[in-house]
């Protein structure tokens, strides 16, 4: 079935019912409500080891703005990965999954104060510097070891709101400036451990990628001139793997990306004689986007011309706001009757006010009211990008594995929701 390849590794479909980590998608709808987003444990740790067997030497900090949640950060943390975060909400939340501070490595376009001297406190041991003014705050704030985040130019293959390395990207500095930043890292009293740079995310193929990196060992061995011997001991390569939302896409795997950046940045690090360095990767929807599985309870099915029937959903974008945002595509199947085929093209809407569309034109067999729809790969900017649009209360989380369901993030209240009015 062509679906299981979009899904968890643990998810199976037995008489026509789908089930994730051994539970039945529509028992976990019943216990714990609609919308929800079941997580799969042996994906997550699958991939979480495959980026460590990829690259051993390297630190793989969770990039968490994919899902920032404890029982994940510690998920990750048990696997030996660290944390990218890039608020003080999201550092806040690594400190308490004790994600130790050697493992944390801070980002931010526009950083606080309060987040750098959070960031100092909590030990973390690389802030990203991503503007001028900040060498001298976060020296100011405590801060000692930095790197900074350097734009390349060059344009990845990927939906332009996602694409970071593009000369004029409000992310990371142009090479010029960040020369002046490492240059002005010593006055200041900080050390600049090295260089950062992140192309774009849901990468589909490792050309725009390798670029990156062999432009990038070009540009260190500039600085090198520049700064009198100055040589990066850290080279962080940013995220960007993406993920199969829909039968089409074809990411590379894990190691398949992994080992071709290594190679290329070892290859132009002794091009240009540099020592190799220590290297950071963040990887974000990789590791947890095909984990997770969105869950909905069907309401209204409406032909509302020839050409289109709305399935509505009890969600939409105020939890899943990617298709909107970004044109992302994604498949459904009725997790009840998951190996039915399909006899008409559906398209999944949700209760927001727009025209929203969770998925285009989807094969199902005829949906009905009660039923519920599972969306694949749904794991990574959905929940973490949800909001309380028409006043919907945000959809809860669980972890699944070996036939249990745990909580890991609870359904916001309608009460939490209306309880930020003023009487
Ligand atoms: C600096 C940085 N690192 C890591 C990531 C995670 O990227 P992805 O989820 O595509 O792996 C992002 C995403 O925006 C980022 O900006």
């Amino acid at each position: 079935m062509p679906v299981l390849d979009l899904l968890p590794d643990s998810a199976a479909v037995e008489d026509g019912a789908l089930a994730i980590g051994g539970v039945r998608a529509s028992e976990l709808a019943d216990e714990f409500g609609t919308p929800l987003v079941a997580y799969c444990e042996a994906t997550l740790r699958a991939q979480a080891r495959a980026y460590r067997a990829a690259a051993p030497e390297a630190l793989v900090a969770y990039g968490s703005k994919a899902f920032p949640n404890l029982a994940l950060l510690r998920l990750f943390a048990e696997e030996g990965l660290g944390a990218d975060v890039s608020t003080l909400g999201e550092l806040e939340l690594a400190r308490r999954a004790g994600v130790p501070g050697e493992r944390l490595v801070v980002h931010g376009n526009n950083k606080s104060d309060e987040e750098l001297r959070t960031a100092a406190e909590a030990g973390a041991d690389l802030v990203v510097l991503d503007a001028l003014d900040e060498v001298e705050r976060a020296a100011a704030a405590g801060v000692r070891r930095v790197l900074v985040r350097v734009t390349s130019g060059i344009e990845a293959d990927t939906h332009e709101a996602i694409r970071t390395g593009h000369h004029g990207s409000k992310f990371g500095l142009p090479p010029e400036e960040a020369v002046e930043a490492l240059r002005r890292t010593a006055a200041a009293g900080l050390d600049p451990a090295g260089l950062h740079v992140h192309i774009g995310s849901q990468l589909l193929e490792t050309q725009a990628a390798r670029m990156a990196v062999e432009w990038l060992g070009a540009f260190a061995a500039a600085c090198r001139t520049e700064l009198g011997g100055w040589e990066p001991a850290v080279v962080d390569l940013g995220g960007g793997l993406g993920v199969r939302h829909v039968e089409d896409e074809e990411p590379p795997s894990v190691e398949e990306f992994v080992s071709e950046l290594l190679q290329r940045l070892e290859r132009a690090w002794d091009l240009h004689g540099l020592p190799q360095p220590l290297v950071v990767l963040e990887p974000g929807r990789s590791l947890v986007g095909r984990a997770g599985v969105a869950l909905y309870r069907v309401g209204a099915v409406k032909r509302a011309s020839e050409a289109t029937t709305y399935v509505a959903v009890d969600g939409g974008m105020s939890d899943n706001p990617r298709p909107q945002l970004y044109g992302a595509r994604y498949t459904a199947v009725l997790a009840d009757r998951a190996d039915e085929p399909g006899e008409h093209a559906y398209t999944v809407t949700g209760k927001n006010c727009e025209e929203e569309v969770l998925v285009r034109r989807v094969l199902l067999p005829e949906p009905r009211r009660g039923d519920v729809l599972a969306i694949p790969a749904a794991g990574a900017y959905t929940l973490a990008m949800s909001s309380n649009y028409n006043l919907l209360p945000r959809p809860a989380a669980v972890l699944v594995g070996d036939g249990e369901a745990r909580l890991i993030r609870r359904r916001e209240t309608l009460d939490e929701v209306l309880s930020l009015e003023s009487p």
